[in-house]
């Protein structure tokens, strides 16, 4: 089959190679039919190079069609799946309490890592990922979304991460009606989240240095402003000095605006990848930007939720602030199973109300994954999400 496989530090190619098997009982294969790129593969695109092995199949946003089953599974050939980049048992101590990422089957020990996740380095278990023509999906009687076969792939694809990541955002940053809430970073997952936050009746600060980004996060009612130094007074004087009761940082790691970490992670791609790994896992730090305004940002005793990922085990923290203002921190990979009963009502509404089929920019090949990549890191061309289909 044709898959996205990395190759090195910027460095993505398609490449013909050898089918997914089933291999467990409950395994499925999927034909892949509709597979987005998420901000999370740009870390491995870039920062995670020293977890990354060349030939890696990528890609952790797909759906498709099941096209051969274990003899436990409880899908059938022909069933249609949206499956989350999460891959959980079900069944253990932390599934049955909706933790599906810290999944105590799957959780990837050597590294200390949580749950597996589809084509996502090593640190979580190098299981080979979705922007391919088929994937192999363990654990299938719990983890892939059975979906309905009348609404387009659109609808259902970001089931699989961006949508349940960025509800959770919204709910661990226990914003409702009449809450200030303030996003920063409106990619896919700001996105969503702002409208997420709008929809669920909380007034929603949207900060993004991207112009097309703001205006669409302004068509689902978010008050938008650009990156700049006064933005976070701005947004005080907007909330009776005070500042919102939550901020959700969707930008993560590899923030605009801190340029010694970007210098230490540039360091870091360059290294032999024993001595890279090494020192992600000691002394790594996180561009810390839009965390660190996220802090400043929030009104003493409000809730900080990153949906951003953090890598760095030596990032500095500003506990002077966090401990002074009394501040609520959540954060983790999105447990998607269980967020999907909320969601599934929402995007099979006929009103769309969260505008799942308003978020693509380009859907696009598979074949031209590479050049897609480069547009989505640039942010060029207008684009907001990329959907590449294994099939055209
Ligand atoms: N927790 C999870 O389970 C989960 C799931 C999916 C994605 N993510 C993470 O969410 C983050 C966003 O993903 P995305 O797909 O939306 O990607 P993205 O890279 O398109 O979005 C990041 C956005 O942040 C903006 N930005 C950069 N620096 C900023 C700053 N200092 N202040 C304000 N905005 C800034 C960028 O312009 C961009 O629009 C990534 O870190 C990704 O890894 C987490
Ligand atoms: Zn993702
Ligand atoms: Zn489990």
């Amino acid at each position: 089959m044709r898959a996205l496989t990395w190759q090195g530090k910027r460095n993505v190619s398609v490449e013909t190679v050898p089918d997914p098997i089933l291999q467990e009982a409950d395994d499925v294969i999927v034909e892949v039919t509709s597979t987005a790129i998420c901000g999370s593969d740009l870390h491995l695109y870039e920062v995670l190079t020293p977890f990354m092995d060349r030939g890696d199949i990528i890609g952790h946003e797909p759906m498709g069609r099941v096209v051969e089953v274990g003899a436990e599974s409880s899908l059938a050939v022909g069933d249609r799946v949206v499956v989350p980049f999460t891959i959980s048992c079900g069944s253990c101590w932390m599934c049955s309490r909706g933790l599906t990422t810290q999944c105590e089957t799957t959780q990837v020990r050597e590294y200390g890592s949580g749950a597996a996740l589809f084509g996502y380095s090593r640190l979580y278990g190098s299981v080979p990922g979705g922007q391919a023509e088929y994937l192999r999906v363990p654990y299938s009687s719990f983890n892939p979304i059975r979906v309905g076969t009348d609404l387009p792939d659109h609808r259902y694809l970001f089931l699989s991460d961006i949508l349940p990541t960025a509800w959770q955002g919204v709910q661990y940053a226990n914003a409702g009606p009449g809450d200030a809430l303030a996003v920063y970073g409106l990619g896919p997952v700001g996105q969503f989240a702002a409208r997420i936050g709008a929809f669920l009746g909380a007034e929603v600060y949207a900060i993004d240095p991207v112009p097309e980004r703001r205006e669409l996060a302004a068509r689902y009612g978010a008050r938008t402003f650009d990156l700049t130094d006064d933005v976070n007074d701005e947004i005080r004087d907007a909330t009776q000095g005070r500042g919102p009761d939550a901020v959700i940082d969707a930008v993560g790691m590899e923030a605009h605006g801190s340029p010694v970490a970007k210098v230490a992670h540039q360091a870091v791609g360059l290294l032999p990848d024993p001595v890279g790994r090494k020192l992600m896992e000691t002394s790594g730090v996180d561009r810390l930007a839009a965390l660190h305004a996220s802090i400043d940002l929030v009104r003493r005793g409000g809730t900080v939720s990153l949906s951003g990922v953090y890598g760095g085990q030596a990032s500095p923290m500003p506990m002077l602030s966090l401990f002074d203002k009394q501040i609520q921190l959540r954060m983790g990979q999105c447990n998607v199973k269980t967020w999907i009963e909320d969601l599934l009502p929402l995007v099979e509404d006929p009103e769309d109300p969260l505008g799942t089929e308003d978020l693509v920019t380009h859907r696009l090949p598979l074949s031209e994954a590479p050049q897609a990549y480069e547009m989505f890191q640039q942010k060029s061309d207008g684009c907001i999400k990329v959907v590449l289909d294994p099939r055209s």
